[in-house]
């Protein structure tokens, strides 16, 4: 039996995972759900938004389901923190990059699939996988502002191009470190190349920008022809990160896995997302070697909550990539059969697709072509 992490956190997130509950129940999945608080409702009661008693259970669970949270900027979070928890200097941090960085969870899987029949598709041949870095990257928190004076001095002393701001005040500039490790690059690149070897795909597409990021794009582009050596079958295609923004519009359907780094890859996802049905259908996994965290992609878009309207398929295809990772390949491709089925018969829909039906009513009928 697994032992799966539960958790629903805040707003919408409450209704999909209700939905998602309904489809695993009918596929009889042998799992223990447990649930673990995360979000925004814990900031403002503990001021703390991931409790230690989350880490715990995750840390005993195989993996786990994650809804969505609530984060808002810092004044805001200082200002709804329950009254005993103020000037204790608490700081808000996102819990879901915090367990990306805390288990090691380097691989953000997101599959952009047109599932024929969705009103909502750009175009009904779309079949991506986008694997983005996850760890490190712009999205590293190696940041600075004000900057602080040992900081410039070093990098004064090892950079030309440092010159032009040397007449800038400290305070009057801001500093984000684009950090890329070899190992990093390493463990991303061979992971889509995997995934495509597995998938019978005949090519990965690295997006980045090496032209002008000599350095960390130039490493990533590297590690990459390397890596592609040990996949023979397997074509490496290059593009710039402007450039294929301009061919996913143009002709996504000549693109198959796709693998950039941290900040590229949440770009790029959220256009993939967006051509083959939006927030509704996007999904994602967090993967480490150890452990995943799978969830919608959305938020926990406020003023939905609680209205049980939302489309539950995202959270849906969350469930199946879980399946998938745990191994439970004929569960999962059952599933996916099943949400293609509803969304193909076109019968039962949720607003975003144009139709009145619930959360709930969408999962059910997912869960009766099981
Ligand atoms: P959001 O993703 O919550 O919602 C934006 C809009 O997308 C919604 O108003 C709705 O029109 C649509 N939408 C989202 N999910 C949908 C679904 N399942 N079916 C149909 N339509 C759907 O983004 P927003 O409004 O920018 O952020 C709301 C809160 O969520 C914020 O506090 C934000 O920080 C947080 N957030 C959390 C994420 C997470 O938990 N991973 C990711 C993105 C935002
Ligand atoms: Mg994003």
């Amino acid at each position: 039996m697994y032992r799966i992490a539960w958790m629903p956190g805040d707003g919408i997130g409450n209704d999909v995972m209700d939905a998602a509950r309904v489809v695993l129940d009918a596929l009889k999945l042998d799992a223990q759900y447990v649930h673990a608080d995360i979000g925004w409702e814990f900031w403002r009661r503990e001021g703390e938004a991931l409790p230690q008693r989350t880490i715990d259970i995750l840390k005993a669970s195989r993996c786990a389901l994650f809804g969505a949270i609530t984060s808002k900027p810092k004044e805001e979070a200082d200002a709804e923190l329950a009254p005993h928890s103020r000037g204790k200097g608490l700081v808000y941090r996102s819990p879901i990059v915090r367990l990306r960085q805390m288990f090691d969870l380097y691989t953000n899987l997101r599959p952009c699939k047109a599932y024929r029949g969705n009103p909502l598709n750009y175009r009904d041949d779309i079949d991506l996988v986008v694997f983005r870095e996850n760890t490190e990257g712009l999205y590293a928190g190696v940041e600075f502002h004000p900057v602080p004076e040992d900081v410039r001095r070093a990098l004064e002393a090892s950079s030309r191009a440092m010159e032009t701001f040397k007449p800038v005040a400290s305070d009057d500039m801001a500093i984000t470190a684009r950090v890329i490790t070899r190992r990093g690059a390493e463990r991303i690149v061979r992971r889509a190349f995997e995934y495509a070897q597995r998938q019978g795909r005949k090519n990965v597409t690295l997006v980045e920008k090496p032209n002008v990021l000599r350095e960390t794009s130039g490493l990533m582009t590297r590690v990459a022809r390397r890596v592609a050596k040990d996949f023979p079958a397997i074509e490496l295609w290059e593009a710039n990160i402007d450039a294929m923004m301009m061919w996913l519009v143009k002709n996504p359907q000549q693109y198959g896995v796709l693998v950039t780094s941290n900040l590229f890859g949440d770009v790029v996802s959220d256009l993939c997302a967006q051509l083959v049905g939006g927030l509704g259908f996007a999904a994602s996994g967090n993967i480490g070697d150890q452990f995943a965290v799978f969830e919608p992609t959305h938020g926990s878009a406020p003023k939905y909550a609680g209205q049980h309207k939302v489309n539950p398929i995202a959270t849906l295809l969350a469930a199946k990539l879980m399946l998938d990772w745990l191994g439970e390949n004929e569960k999962a491709a059952r599933l996916e059969n099943a949400i293609a089925a509803v969304i193909a018969e076109g019968r039962v829909r949720t607003y975003d697709m144009g139709g009145m039906n619930t959360t709930v009513e969408m999962a059910e009928a997912v869960a009766s072509r099981l």
